[in-house]
């Protein structure tokens, strides 16, 4: 598993992690992913899946890296450390390494929600501070809210089919050591084997997935993560669909193919 370091901290995470958005799997799949060095798994307040994650790192936090989402509904000071201290108890951990504001919302002033984070990294809480479906506006407001720590990462949409943010974001995060953390990266499963397989984008995608000898998921998984500062984190119920997606790292698309993928699949924009 490659890695790549979290915004400018010196930490590194997997380029490959886990997302629990809708997960039924039970502990297996995502142990199998820890093991294979998929070691950062998502979560959020709003998933339901705190729990299953706290009891699939048992017996293995130090080998994790844990990233849970404050709700964007309510980002008031007090309310934000209580969410904090409820996911906590529902990891059964005693730190999150990566909180992330899940969505911005402009009826609480950001300083006061950024306050709040800081709070929770001066008591030992939380490690970093990150954020979810933030713009470029949102992400100058979160870094010059914040007073001793920096901005590390903004979990976006980013697939083939979802390219919004190479405008923008991607080059804003870059300047700025902002990990992109590219949610939705199989289009919710439509740019893995077997869907689609009719129009031209998923040809290409095929094409290049023979050439490589891996699979479409796995091609399109490596394409997010050709990007130098983005990290992608498909979620799989099934430990075989898990072990697939994490054979996304460890190669790379030669660019050629990259630009045959970038051609194919053309920008919303
Ligand atoms: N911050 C946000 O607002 C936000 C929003 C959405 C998602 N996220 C995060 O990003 C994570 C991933 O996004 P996502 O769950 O929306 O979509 P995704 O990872 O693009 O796709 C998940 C779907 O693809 C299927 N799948 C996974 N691997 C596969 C493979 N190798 N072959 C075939 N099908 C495969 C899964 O089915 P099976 O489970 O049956 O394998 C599931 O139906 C979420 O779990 C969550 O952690 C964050």
């Amino acid at each position: 598993m490659e890695l790549k370091e979290l915004g400018a901290t010196g930490v590194m995470v997997p380029e490959i992690g886990l997302g629990t958005w809708r997960y039924r799997g039970g502990t297996r799949p995502l142990r199998a992913g820890i093991d294979l060095g998929a070691s950062l798994i998502d979560t959020a307040e709003g998933y339901g899946t705190e729990e299953i994650v706290g009891k699939a790192v048992s017996g293995r936090r130090d080998r994790v890296f844990i990233a849970t989402k404050v709700s964007g509904r309510d980002l008031g000071h007090d309310r934000v450390l209580r969410a904090a201290e409820d996911s906590l108890e529902r990891l059964g951990t005693d730190f999150i390494d990566l909180y992330q504001v899940h969505w911005p919302n402009s009826r609480y002033p950001m300083k006061e929600t950024m306050r709040a984070m800081e709070t929770l990294i001066d008591r030992g809480l939380i490690r970093y501070i990150g954020v979810s479906n933030f713009n470029v506006d949102e992400m100058e407001e979160a870094i010059s809210a914040l007073r001793n720590n920096p901005l590390v990462s903004n979990q976006v949409i980013y697939n083939l089919n979802a390219r919004g943010i190479e405008e923008d974001v991607i080059p804003y995060c870059v300047r700025h050591n902002i990990t992109v953390m590219a949610y939705t990266p199989l289009d919710d499963g439509s740019l893995a084997d077997g869907f689609r397989t009719s129009s031209g984008k998923m040809a290409a995608l095929e094409e290049i997935a023979e050439e490589t000898g891996k699979t479409t998921a796995q091609v399109a998984l490596n394409w997010c993560t050709s990007g130098e500062n983005v990290i992608a984190i498909p979620k799989s119920n099934t430990l075989e669909r898990t072990v697939e997606n994490c054979g996304a790292s460890g190669w790379r698309l030669a660019p050629e193919q990259k630009e045959r993928l970038d051609g194919a699949f053309e920008r919303d924009w």
